[in-house]
């Protein structure tokens, strides 16, 4: 007999096969049981009548739990009226007898939820928004290695800061050296493209965020990637593209789980067709300030602007040149008509709340401007010597970004918090289990 998996039903119809997995809900009506079976693959329902199975699998159907472990063996067919299968039951064997469950099927309080995480992660919105979540990391991976992109791997364990300092968190290493965890491996593939030319990382990354907002994790997945001979409009053309593939894939391979979510998916289709949105930080701040906000023009986008703009264009928008007294050490400058220094950079803002998804720059290639910016921050000059070594031997003109791999998941599934992206979140107030 065939022991397949439900996602594979589909080329079984008719079939004897047999099946593993856990009971998600179930009714009875008389002489037939409704069993509804999660294997992890996916969902079926799975039909027992009285006089199809031996009198001790009927008894040993009034004895199922909640998430009791089965196994079963039955013939495929397809639902008479909707485009899924079903399993028409001739014998069930129990695994184990579930305790009762403590999460039912009905409504709970996030707190709740979360304190069980364990045990969530089986019900059908992490089942979903976690396979998003693979599909998008599987779509950066393709992307990247079929343009020409080596995977180059970044310490975690970092002696410096990346981004703001005041976000890191410290640990001692061995006898009294100081060291951090990475906020982004931005840094060290800095140092990658002097020799591969185009590079990406993915992993871990860590920030000591005081923000409670539903956009912030204190451990989150980045995926920094880094060119060489590329400016900033380059730059943005690459994530454009990353971007579009991403949202491509997601809506190809993960039909099941938007429609489980009830995620509407118009915006999404639509911005496949059209370029996304380029504009100055200025013009932004601007545009917002015609719409009745109380704008500043030297700082950040604040939250209730991300999320106008975009409301404003409904498709993803590079925010370009922001003040660059609101930015990293790294990016390169210029002083605009009105005197004001702007970072060549982009923030990319996704539409539908998601707000940035991806910080990127050209890179300051200079060795004594950036050593003169270093110093004027105070960051301790012999710690980024090394950085600053890659402007000595054969500098040249390059750009990166990072993407927030929860941000990104967080907008395509649709939901409203962050923490249900990652399968255990660390924020400022949870990191228990
Ligand atoms: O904008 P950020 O801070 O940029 C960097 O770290 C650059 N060194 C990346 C690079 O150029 N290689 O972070 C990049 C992205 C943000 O756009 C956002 O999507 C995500 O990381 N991010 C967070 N996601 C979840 N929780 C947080 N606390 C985040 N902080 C940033
Ligand atoms: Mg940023």
């Amino acid at each position: 007999m065939e022991k397949v998996l439900v996602s594979h039903l589909k080329d079984f119809l008719g079939k004897e096969v047999t099946l593993s997995g856990w009971i998600f809900n179930m009714r009875s009506s008389g002489s037939i049981f409704f069993l509804l079976l999660r294997d992890g693959s996916g969902f079926i329902q799975a039909i027992l009548s009285k006089n199809e199975v031996s009198d001790e699998t009927w008894n040993n159907c009034n004895t199922l739990t909640q998430e009791s472990s089965v196994e079963l063996l039955g013939v495929v067919s397809k639902h008479p009226k909707k485009e899924e299968y079903e399993i028409q039951v001739k014998d069930l064997k129990i695994l184990q007898i579930a305790e009762d469950y403590p999460i039912a099927n009905k409504e709970h309080g996030p707190d709740f939820l979360f304190d069980n995480r364990d045990l969530y992660l089986r019900s059908k919105t992490p089942w979903a928004i976690l396979r998003i979540r693979d599909s998008v990391f599987r779509s950066i991976t393709n992307y990247f290695s079929e343009n020409d992109f080596i995977r180059f791997d970044t310490p975690i364990l970092q002696p410096t800061s990346c981004e703001d300092t005041t976000e890191l968190f410290g640990l001692k290493y061995y006898e009294d050296t100081m060291m951090y965890l990475t906020q982004s491996g931005q840094l060290y593939l800095e140092a990658g493209i002097s020799s591969f030319g185009r590079a990406y990382d993915f992993g871990p990354v860590f920030r000591a965020e005081k923000s409670k907002t539903r956009n912030h994790l204190s451990e989150f997945w980045m995926m920094d990637a880094e060119m060489a001979f590329c400016d900033q409009q380059k730059n943005e053309d690459i994530q454009e593209a990353l971007i579009k593939r991403i949202i491509k894939d997601a809506l190809s391979n993960c039909k099941q789980e938007l429609e489980i979510l009830e995620r509407d998916t118009t915006i999404l289709e639509n911005l496949l067709e059209k370029p996304f949105i380029r504009i100055k930080h200025y013009d932004a701040k601007k545009m917002l300030e015609n719409k009745g906000f109380k704008v500043d023009y030297n700082d950040d986008m604040t939250t209730e602007e991300e999320i106008e703009i975009g409301n404003t264009y409904n498709t993803p928008v590079f925010i370009e040149d922001y003040p660059f007294a609101v930015k990293a050490f790294y990016m390169p400058k210029y002083t605009d008509k009105n005197g004001i220094e702007r970072a060549i950079n982009a923030d990319l803002i996704a539409p539908e709340e998601a707000r940035e998804i991806i910080g990127g720059s050209q890179r300051e290639d200079n060795y004594e401007t950036l050593l003169e910016e270093l110093k004027k921050r105070n960051y301790r000059v012999e710690d980024y010597q090394w950085y600053l070594n890659i402007r000595k031997y054969g500098s040249v003109p390059h750009s990166g970004f990072g993407v927030g791999l929860e941000r990104v998941v967080r907008w395509i599934s649709g939901v409203h918090h962050i923490r249900e992206t990652i399968p255990f979140p660390r924020t400022i107030n949870r990191f228990r289990p």
